[in-house]
């Protein structure tokens, strides 16, 4: 995984031509950068973070359904749309490209000033190949097709022969190429989601006979060559799989990591990331989008076969990121509750959390602010944005907004170091941030007091917020549903709250409203955002 650098491309352009900043501003496009805070995403030159939300699937087919959901998106504060570019509708008939619908998205992302994020709906969606064309789906000796265990052709592309590859090329790089020409100078398409949730079904692996014929070859040396160089920070599943067999520098797939079904999900993996790769290399050749991978998250004890295997899962991370050097970003789509659980996962080396899919449920305010303050995040995005029917009210617009006017908080403070986040729910009500050696700050959901008549139900809301620390003394807390209070580590020493004051950022710069005293600090003994609020509070904590 590659993160550019502004200074380097700039610098490169200038050695390659005379027009110096000028030629240099005007060649850059969105980008992924790893800064001295963590990666953000560089759009038209400015750090930009994703407060998202991914269309319903069919919805940007048709321009006349999508009138009314434009403005429902600005009412949920939203600056940025996931929305799919389907292959059947921009390549009908093979090699005659029809980009109305591109165009007509970017033209109405622009009037409604919202960025977007194009999903290429080309060879796979959910596992399956049903947006591919009809000229397509129609020639499967053409373009042949994935077969199970049992012998049986599926609606699913097969990796592994070079027509479907090239076919698939072919209509991205024509969707590229489309895009710097109309977006380069503007940059309404910030990235780009190559293919949708990858995954192999029925079976763990395709017995197509080319795949029947790869899955006996020895592993392919560029894999074996990562194994070797990354051999310390590989992921634990694959480590181990590796390790029991001997850590073998050459062998098959079943030498190699053993013969289990784990090990068809991982030579699986590794063909669907070279197939994958070789899309996103061929059209960042022509316009270097930043691009990344979905994975459909399976449950916990469900074997290979029985979910959508081998996309980019934690399991086989480094497969993917060895085969698809090329993606920018390997993640998670969430329709299960375990939300830091598989957070920690696509996280654990390092890489930066990107959240293209959440199903869109009550959790989803709280658990945005968590991500946005507990990760190196680039952005958040529920699917099904549209479903609302009063989205002015909607909380997840609620936090976007307390997300917009922090943004510039947000994107110079570093996660688990200058700002952190919190998630709290009955069964998880409380959580810690050390605010320095000597003080802890406990944070506690709001319903902990007692004080809300939801506080004796069976389910509570979901609480969240983001701390975020401006000096020794001095925080902001930006959320919903908290109770803060403070714990001194030392002996002797007690710390309270010395000021509080509610307030807003007005283009960036703070706005305090009431200072926050007597009932509403409990006689200064905590800093309280209630349940069913959202809100900024600035605090200053002192000794005594
Ligand atoms: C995950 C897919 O990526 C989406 O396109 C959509 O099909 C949702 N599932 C539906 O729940």
């Amino acid at each position: 995984m590659k993160y550019s650098n502004v200074l380097t491309a700039c610098l490169v352009s200038v050695g390659l031509t005379l027009f110096t900043t000028v030629k240099c501003i005007a060649d850059e496009h969105p980008q992924v950068i790893q800064g001295e805070h963590g990666h953000y995403l560089q759009v038209n030159n400015q750090p930009f973070l994703i407060r998202g939300g991914e269309l319903g699937n069919s919805s940007a087919s048709d321009m006349k359904y999508m009138e009314s959901i434009w403005p429902k998106l600005n009412a949920m504060h939203l600056n940025t749309a996931l929305v799919p570019v389907y292959w059947e509708q921009l390549e009908p008939e093979e090699g005659k490209f029809d980009f109305r619908q591109v165009d007509a998205l970017i033209k109405e992302a622009r009037r409604y000033n919202t960025k977007l994020v194009i999903l290429w709906f080309g060879s796979w969606k959910n596992s399956m190949s049903s947006y591919v064309p009809r000229w397509v789906k129609r020639d499967a000796e053409r373009f042949p097709r994935a077969v199970s265990e049992q012998g049986i052709a599926q609606e699913i592309l097969t990796p592994f022969h070079r027509n479907n590859v090239e076919a698939d090329k072919k209509a991205y790089v024509a969707l590229l190429q489309h895009l710097k020409k109309t977006d380069a100078k503007q940059q309404t398409v910030i990235m780009i989601q190559v293919e949708n949730e990858i995954g192999m079904l029925p079976s763990a692996r395709d017995h197509h006979p080319l795949a029947k014929q790869a899955f006996v070859a020895p592993v392919p040396q560029t894999l074996m060559d990562y194994l070797i160089a990354h051999k310390d920070s590989l992921v634990p599943e694959l480590k181990e799989a590796w390790a029991q067999n001997g850590f073998k520098k050459a062998g098959t797939w079943n030498e190699i990591f053993g013969a289990n079904i784990w090990t068809e999900e991982r030579f699986m993996a590794w063909y669907f990331a070279k197939f994958t790769d070789e899309i996103t290399a061929a059209g960042k050749a022509v316009y270097p989008i930043p691009a990344f991978v979905n994975a459909a998250l399976n449950h916990r004890n469900v074997l290979p076969g029985q979910y959508p295997s081998a996309g980019p899962l934690p399991q086989v991370m480094d497969i993917w990121k060895a085969g698809a050097p090329s993606i920018d970003l390997l993640v998670p789509d969430y329709y299960n509750p375990d939300f830091k659980h598989w957070s920690d996962l696509y996280t654990r080396q390092g890489d930066p959390l990107f959240i293209p899919e959440h199903k869109f449920d009550d959790t989803v305010s709280a658990k945005a602010l968590f991500a946005y303050g507990h990760y190196d995040f680039l952005g958040f995005s529920p699917f099904d944005i549209e479903s609302p029917d009063d989205a002015a009210n909607h909380p997840l617009g609620k936090t976007y907004k307390l997300i917009q006017q922090t943004e510039h908080l947000l994107l110079n403070s570093k996660a688990g170091v200058t700002r952190d986040g919190v998630w709290l729910t009955k069964k998880t009500p409380e959580a810690h941030i050390q605010l320095e050696p000597e003080v802890t700050l406990i944070l506690k959901h709001d319903n902990t007091l007692g004080w809300n008549a939801s506080s004796t139900q069976d389910e509570w809301s979901h609480a969240g917020a983001i701390l975020v620390k401006v000096d020794k003394e001095t925080y902001y807390i930006i959320g919903t549903g908290v109770v803060l209070t403070l714990q001194s580590n030392v002996p002797g020493k007690v710390y309270g709250f010395d000021r509080i004051d509610e307030g807003e950022f007005v283009k960036g710069t703070w706005k305090a409203g009431r200072i926050l005293n007597g009932d509403q600090s409990h006689q200064g003994r905590h800093v309280r955002i209630p349940e069913g609020e959202w809100g900024i509070q600035k605090f200053v904590i002192y000794p005594y």
